[in-house]
């Protein structure tokens, strides 16, 4: 028996200036879609902003449905948007946000399983390092690979490890 640790690094942050530019700049467009999320069920408003490697910016929000397990998370949302328009852009970071009705931040923003998965699917995609920033109400994270939210995954060189 031999036991094996993973450390996974995590920043945090009080407020938003003490962050560079650009990531300030990606946080407040993913607060500004979160405003647009269709959520009328959860009411809970997820806002997710993307820069790409040519510095562009692709934001997203939650789309629910009556009929509930069609709905997309904001995460997917703006992946699948800039995966399907730019195919050849990697993306640097990724931005997840959440409001409630009232516009108040959430306590504490984490992507759900499926967005995790997702977002490794890109970063394996474009074999480069994706940025994941959590913004919550009174911190803000910031993790340097999406291995960090998914240590042990499943992932395109798991298929070829079928012997
Ligand atoms: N949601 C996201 O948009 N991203 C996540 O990572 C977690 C959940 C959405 C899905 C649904 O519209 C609402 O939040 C409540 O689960």
């Amino acid at each position: 028996m031999k036991t094996k640790e993973i450390k996974i690094s995590i920043s945090e942050y009080e407020k938003l200036d003490e962050l560079p530019a650009s990531d300030q700049e990606l946080i407040l467009k993913a607060r500004a879609v979160a405003r647009n999320a269709y959520a009328p069920y959860s009411h809970y408003f997820v806002g997710s902003a993307i820069r790409l490697d040519d510095d562009s910016i692709i934001t997203g929000n939650n789309q629910e449905n009556a009929s509930s397990p069609i709905g997309t998370c904001a995460e997917r949302t703006a992946l699948f948007w800039a995966n399907a328009n730019f195919p050849q852009l990697a993306v640097n970071t990724i931005v997840v946000t959440a409001i409630d009705q009232n516009g108040d931040a959430a306590k504490n923003v984490s992507p759900c399983g499926a967005c995790r998965q997702v977002m490794l699917e890109t970063q394996h995609r474009f074999n480069k390092p994706m940025r994941v920033i959590l913004d919550s109400r009174s911190k803000i994270e910031i993790l340097d690979r999406v291995e960090s939210l998914l240590p042990l995954n499943f992932n395109g060189n798991s298929l070829k490890s079928i012997v």
